[in-house]
């Protein structure tokens, strides 16, 4: 398992006065130096909580997992800068990696990627699941469904083998699922994953293959998938991992927690940005493509417009991920053809954002879902799939994060506190007395 989360010893302390009481409270750095008021005494001192609305300023755990500098736009999985292993490692190895902490060795990778192929199958029971649900069902709601029935089929006792047998299952049948999804939405017949293909190339074939004509995967296409895989794979605190971290902390097996972190992830100011970039690209062009009427729409406050793929609560520099994929845009749409339109467009409204005070100020620039939908769209994803592909890419972030949380005998169930707004203390009023 992932080696234990280290915490650095107590390096300062900070003291607090409030209403004549008075508490010091640690002060805690990590290995890269960030530092935290570790407040577990304030309440029992002070009477105190605190309050972050969206816990931007809010540590919720220690992790050994993802490291971000959202200033100078680093991202590295468990040490290793994400542009080395975007240019020189696969997926599965980096699934590996967030899980196990290391990177596997040659045996370790060739017997994982051996396991993972032979649980690529579905339980032939979860054919009648898709059958079941409406054909323009959208197919993240079907993903977070078929997750979470999944652990229907496995009803072990938990224990550790158990939870790393599960994390191979998810891992080997999330593509499986998010084929059969589509094909279920276009009254197509499901195709059965095969074991001599690679973990990109069998999602692709089940994707566009039929049973009529099989499909004949281009390597470059799946290697763009491959790499997209891997810059989706974790992120530390985001939206969704929180998500499964909250879920898991309930001690809820793994099926459940991912299956609320993929309904998180849908949302369109968290993953479901790369769609909505998408259909913000195609508006555009549909207008003539005028940008900077956009951009001005983008702006103005009384306009709920926003430029989606814009912006990040953590990186207030270019987002890593962003620039490796404008560069990846380029190579995909020229292996395979298709329209550079959307691309220009949206180099042109970065162009123009990146020298505008409005987004300069507000530190906005592209995010991971900038460009991800333009390379999706180039290798014929359908939109309504590519929050889907984001999923498939961070579950192994997911798993990660939910085992070192289960691996931490000192993590507990999460509990926030409130500060209460509602009405005080009033006696109950009987209905014939009510106006
Ligand atoms: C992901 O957390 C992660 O790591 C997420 C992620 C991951 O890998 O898991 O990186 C993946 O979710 C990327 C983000 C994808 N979402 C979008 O692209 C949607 C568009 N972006 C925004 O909605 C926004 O930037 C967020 C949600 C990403 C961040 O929101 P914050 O940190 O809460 O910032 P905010 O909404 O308070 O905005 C600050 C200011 C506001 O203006 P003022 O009130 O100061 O005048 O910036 C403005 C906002 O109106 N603003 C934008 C904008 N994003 C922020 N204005 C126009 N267009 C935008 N995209």
């Amino acid at each position: 398992m992932a080696p234990e989360t280290r915490t650095k010893p107590i390096q300062d302390q900070i003291d607090l006065e409030f209403e004549g009481k008075r508490v010091t409270l640690p002060v805690v750095k990590g290995s890269e130096a960030e530092a935290a008021i570790d407040i577990a005494k304030l309440r029992s001192s002070t009477g105190l909580i605190t309050l972050d609305p969206g816990y931007g300023n809010t540590g919720s755990c220690y992790s050994g997992i993802t490291f971000i500098d959202g200033e100078k736009g680093i991202l590295r999985y468990r040490g290793y800068p994400i542009e080395q292993l975007a240019e020189r490692s696969s997926f599965l190895e980096v699934a590996w990696l967030l899980i196990q902490g290391e990177l596997p060795s040659q045996s370790q990778l060739a017997n994982f990627q051996q396991l993972i192929v032979r649980h690529t199958m579905l339980h032939e029971d979860m054919r009648r699941f898709f059958t079941a649900l409406p054909k323009d069902a959208h197919p993240m709601p079907v993903c977070a469904a078929a997750i979470g029935a999944l652990a229907t089929f496995y009803q072990r006792q938990e224990d550790e083998q158990f939870r790393h047998d599960v994390a191979v299952r998810l891992i080997a049948k999330m593509p499986t699922i998010a084929a059969w999804s589509y094909k279920h939405s276009i009254g197509q017949p499901v195709l059965y994953p095969r074991n001599d293909l690679p973990y990109a190339s069998n999602f692709l074939r089940m994707m566009f293959g039929t049973p009529c004509e099989d499909y004949v995967v281009d390597p470059v296409v799946a290697k763009a998938l491959d790499l997209l895989l891997i810059l989706h794979a974790d992120h530390e605190q985001n939206c969704s991992t929180s998500t499964v971290r909250m879920v898991g902390s309930s001690r809820a097996n793994l099926f459940a927690s991912i299956s609320a972190g993929i309904s998180a992830l849908w949302g369109p100011l968290h993953g479901g940005a790369n769609q909505e970039v998408i259909e913000m690209l195609e508006a555009i062009e549909a207008e003539g493509g005028n940008v900077d009427r956009f951009m001005q729409r983008a702006k103005d406050k009384n306009d709920t417009t926003r430029l989606m793929g814009f912006g990040h609560r953590v990186y207030k520099s270019y987002d890593p991920r962003a620039a490796i994929l404008k560069r990846t845009c380029k190579e995909v749409i020229g292996r395979v053809g298709g329209s550079s339109r959307l691309l220009e467009i949206a180099i042109k409204l970065e162009e123009i954002a990146l020298r505008d005070e409005y987004f300069v100020s507000r530190k906005l620039y592209p995010n991971v879902d900038f460009y991800s939908g333009v390379i999706y769209k180039a290798i014929g994803i359908p939109v309504n799939m590519f929050t889907v592909l984001f999923a498939i890419g961070r579950l192994p972030g997911w798993i990660a994060h939910w085992m070192e949380l289960r691996n931490d005998p000192a993590s507990k169930i999460n509990r926030p506190r409130q500060i209460y707004t509602g009405p005080k203390e009033r006696p109950y009023v009987a209905l014939e007395a009510r106006r």
